[in-house]
């Protein structure tokens, strides 16, 4: 299959695995690559040596496309842009928080272009998207049946579709909402590749429609995770809670979560995300992942 999103991202099939920190590392971005899709390493708030040490391993793993994560917040830029001066990564994949600046867009998506890098934005809202657009990049859009239509109405860089997907159906769904590729990435976690804990990995394969919760959506943070203690925890501040202090609490019992599940296996209080909920009792295999043509 080729379309703009292939030939942009120079890639054979227009699949994006989505960066997770702590989890997509070398080895799970080259084996996407190497698939034809598009990896992306999970470094959005690494340190400079981490995310070098990660592009120079890829390298050894892949001579493909890849990408590396950032988050669009002003603090982050300008260090990154210098870091890609050095580590020239093929794929520079922006995360937002609500409210896209469109003059941050303007400014650093053309400071990166000029590098020669390609730029994937994830927005959430069509407001977003449209700003990410001025500034030249491409964009993705989450919640796929509401958002994609819209997106593609009002867009013209390539749309990519993104969350809850996890097989070649969603890719159909996808298409059929007018995007031009998809991009997974909890069904990732469950990979041979993912460096994530064999704890983690069950609990994935293993759960089911009624299995995760939403916290943080009263303080704006909203993750979908696995219930557990921790999740328990968190819905009993925001109820109890204002806004303000219930935000500062839900970082405190938050806090390195990620890590103790995902390094860890500690199922208990580690915090097993889902960035939209899919049921994944599915036979994993990266490949079978790339069937759709
Ligand atoms: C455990 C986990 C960690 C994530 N970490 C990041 C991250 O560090 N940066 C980012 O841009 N997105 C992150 N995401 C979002 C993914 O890149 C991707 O957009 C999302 O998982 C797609 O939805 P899906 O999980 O339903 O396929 C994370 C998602 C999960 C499940």
């Amino acid at each position: 299959m080729s379309n703009r999103v292939c030939e942009v991202l120079n890639i054979e099939k227009p699949i994006i695995q989505g960066p997770m920190a702590w989890i997509s590392t070398a080895p799970l971005v080259a084996a996407v690559s190497n698939a034809g899709g598009l990896g992306v390493l999970g470094v959005g708030f690494a340190p400079d040596e981490f995310v070098k040490e990660q592009v120079e391993e890829t390298r050894k793993l892949t001579d493909k496309p890849f990408g590396i994560n950032t988050v669009l917040i002003p603090e982050n830029l300008d260090r990154l842009t210098k870091l890609i001066s050095e580590i020239k990564p093929p794929v520079i994949y922006a995360d937002t928080l609500i409210n896209v600046d469109e003059q941050i867009c303007l400014h650093y998506f053309k400071l990166w272009h000029d590098a020669g890098c390609k730029i994937i934005l994830k927005a959430s809202t069509i407001a977003d998207a449209i700003a990410a657009e001025k500034g030249g990049g491409h964009t993705t859009v989450e919640a796929i049946t509401i958002l994609v239509p819209q997106a593609t109405d009002v867009l013209s860089v390539p749309v990519v579709a993104s969350g809850g997907i996890a097989d070649g159906r969603g890719f159909a769904a996808a298409i059929a909402l007018g995007a031009e590729g998809i991009e997974m990435g909890t069904i990732f976690m469950a990979a041979e590749e993912a460096s994530v804990h064999p704890n983690v990995k069950k609990a994935l394969i293993n759960a089911g429609d009624m299995s995760t919760v939403i916290t943080g959506y009263s303080t704006d943070e909203p993750c979908r995770q696995i219930k557990n203690k921790l999740s328990d925890e968190m819905i009993e501040i925001e109820a109890n809670n204002t806004k303000e202090v219930a935000a500062e609490l839900l970082r405190t019992v938050a806090e390195s979560s990620l890590k103790k599940a995902m390094i860890d296996g500690d199922m208990v209080e580690g915090a097993v995300w889902q960035d939209k909920l899919y049921h994944l009792s599915l036979k994993l295999n990266l490949s079978n992942l790339f069937l759709v043509k």
